[in-house]
Formats: C-alpha cells, structure tokens, sequence
C-alpha cells in the first residue's frame, strides 16, 4: 500500500502515523497562564534532542478551529514549562487531563493532581510524577499553519527531579520501578515491562 499525504485530508493521513511510528513517549506537560492559572496535558509527539545543552521537544498542534492549545498559549507566554513523566499507575489521570477544558480551568484541580513547587521556574511540576523535567524554551518551530498545523516546542532542561523510589541502589533509574508507559495508534498504550539489551559494537576497524 502507498499513502500519499498530498492526496488525502490530514485527519485520515494522521492514523496511519501514530499507528506505525510507537511506542512513543508521553510528556505530561504543566504549563502556568500568565494570571496564573495551572494547565496540565499530555503529548506524544515528545522526544529528547541533545544533552548538549540538554533539551527536548514537545510538539501542541494547533486545534481544529485554527486556535492554539492552552499548553503552547502558556509555553510561549511565561517561556517556560515542565515536563513529567507517565508510569502506568497515573495512565488513567494522565487521559483525563487530555479533555478540552476551558482556558480558565486547571486540570491540576479537575483531575485531582497535586501541583509541586518548581526550583528555577514558576510553573509547577506534578508532585505524583516520578519524574520532572523545568524547562525554559529556547525556540517555537512554526510547521504549517492553520487547522491541526504543528509547532514545535524547544526547551533547554533547567532542573530533573528523579523520587528516590525508582532509583536502584546505584542512584540510577531503575526502569522496572518508573514503569513508563507509551503510547501506540488509536487509543492503544504499551508498557515497558518487556525490555532486552544489545551490546553496542565495537567502531568498525576499516
Ligand atoms: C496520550 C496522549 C498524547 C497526546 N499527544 C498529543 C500531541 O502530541 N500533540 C497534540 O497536539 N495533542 C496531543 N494530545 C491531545 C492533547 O492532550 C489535548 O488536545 C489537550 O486538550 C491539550 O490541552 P491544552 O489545550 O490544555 O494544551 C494527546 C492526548 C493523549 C491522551
């Protein structure tokens, strides 16, 4: 089969992508408005880009009627957000914060998280994630415009919060106790209980 994206509306194309690029990450973005209203809601099209300086990206569409989401809204206007991180046991809290609340309504409050202070910014993190991401933005990437158009959010990581409880005895993050979830095509979601590693190999001689 072959589907040309130019032959086709965006919204038929789109399932065809989330269904074949995953598992993919879930960033559980807070952001704060400007009079100070807390924001809270999930995006997959996340991913880390560099460690150097370390940042990642998060990218809000815009929505069907043209119109910013109220993340990008607060990202661009306080230059700054969190990214937390999804474990299985916050799956079912994590959705409920992906509904179209008004601009003037926390899901924080609607969804029954616990907002925590931040260190170098003023939006909080989830206090029930175990891990946060401050960041400020370092650049918005317009791709398209108009209805479902993309925008990427670039952010410089200005703090990491890891609880204590999914470290080994190493201090390093142990994946079986963050039990990250991601997520597939439709409304599918993966866990990440089944792992394997492969041993990198060695720079090829010639
Ligand atoms: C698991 C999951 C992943 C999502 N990923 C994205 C995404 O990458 N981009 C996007 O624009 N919307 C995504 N959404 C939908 C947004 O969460 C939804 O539009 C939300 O209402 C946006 O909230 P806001 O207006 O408060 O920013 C996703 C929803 C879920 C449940």
């Amino acid at each position: 089969m072959l589907l040309d994206p130019t032959a086709m509306p965006p919204h038929q194309f789109y399932p065809y992508m989330i269904a074949s690029i995953n598992p993919r990450p879930i960033a559980w973005v807070s952001t704060l408005s400007p009079g100070g209203v807390t924001n809270l809601a999930p995006f997959s099209f996340f991913n880390g880009i560099t460690s150097n300086p370390p940042a990642l990206l998060f990218c809000p569409s815009n929505k069907r009627d043209g119109t910013k989401k109220d993340s990008l809204r607060n990202a661009e206007a306080r230059g700054e957000f969190v990214v937390n991180v999804v474990n299985y046991d916050l799956a079912e809290r994590m959705n409920a914060t992906s509904a179209e609340y008004a601009y003037e309504v926390s899901e924080f409050e609607r969804c029954g998280l616990t907002p925590a202070p931040s260190t170098k910014i003023a939006t909080p993190r989830v206090a029930e994630a175990p891990v946060a991401y401050e960041c400020r933005v370092l650049e918005i990437v317009r791709v398209g415009e108009g209805p479902s158009a993309g925008n990427v959010v670039i952010g410089r990581i200005e703090m990491l919060h890891v609880a204590e409880t999914v470290l080994d005895a190493e201090g390093r993050i142990d994946p079986a106790k963050l039990d990250t979830i991601g997520r597939m095509g439709g409304e599918g979601y993966a866990r990440t209980r089944e792992r394997f590693d492969l041993t990198r190999p060695p720079k090829p001689q010639a």
